[in-house]
């Protein structure tokens, strides 16, 4: 059972954090803090998010906890956690019990909406997650954006309708076509957290790693405020160099 969430203040700010460090700086700034399962693309170097498991996400998570004092905590469910009601019901309940995390989070709409209202119906606070579903692509080159034919715009639309009705506490709205995330924000009675969607989103959310700048590539609606490759590489460069003109270590760094 988790407590009741009421995000009232706007813009909602959230990241992704893998791990206590991560998680201590993120709560300083961030409304909420997600576990994500995109773990296994951007922290174990995965070609999808489908490799992660339960206790992939239970143990960052626990980390993550323990740095996290004052943002609302989510942890992604991954792949084949919640293929039906009983099975999403019992992975949720140990995400809770062993990370101690205020909500989950699960993708999908319409097709999982009736283990969507399980889990809610059981006091467990779900976030939904629409548009883009990284779970259902199985290579990097996939990933294309949605809500851009008439269908893919009514699909999305109706997931809204269902999971909002179901009582989600909010939704992460991904990689959908502007006009159409403008839709969403209409029929919107929850805050909708956008990562490629559009301003008007009530939030916005990014993946801590590609807002630092730790990859070459990334998708057109990351913004990079850092260049911790370059950072990282020049580090690692003059590291060796030291090494090799006896540099490193010196007397300050040795115990006589
Ligand atoms: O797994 C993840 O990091 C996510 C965010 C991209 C929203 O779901």
């Amino acid at each position: 059972m988790t407590k009741k969430i009421n995000l009232k203040k706007r813009p909602i700010i959230c990241l992704t954090s893998y791990n206590k460090f991560f998680a201590e700086i993120a709560d300083q700034y961030c409304d909420i803090v997600l576990v994500g399962d995109s773990l296994g693309m951007v922290y174990y170097g995965d070609t999808s998010t489908r490799s992660v498991s339960l206790n992939d996400m239970i143990r960052h998570g626990k980390s993550v906890r323990s740095g996290v004092r004052k943002a609302i905590m989510v942890v992604d469910m991954p792949y084949g956690t919640y293929k039906n009601p009983s099975l999403a019901k019992k992975n949720a309940l140990r995400i809770i019990k062993e990370t101690k995390c205020d909500a989950v989070k699960l993708e999908g709409g319409k097709e999982i909406n009736h283990i969507i209202k399980h889990l809610i119906k059981n006091k467990i606070n779900v976030m939904g997650h629409i548009g883009l579903l990284p779970q259902k692509v199985r290579s990097k080159k996939n990933y294309k954006i949605k809500g851009i034919n008439l269908y893919e715009k009514n699909k999305i639309l109706s997931d809204l309708k269902c999971i909002q009705e179901s009582g989600v506490f909010s939704i992460v709205l991904e990689a959908v076509k502007y006009q159409t995330a403008k839709e969403i924000m209409k029929l919107a009675k929850i805050p909708i957290i956008g990562i490629g969607a559009s301003d008007e989103c009530d939030g916005q959310i990014l993946v801590f790693e590609d807002m630092l700048g730790i990859f070459e590539k990334v998708p057109k609606f990351v913004k990079k405020f850092s260049n911790l490759r370059s950072y990282i590489k020049k580090a690692v460069k003059l590291y060796s160099k030291d090494i090799k003109n006896k540099k490193f270590p010196t007397k300050k760094n040795i115990y006589f």
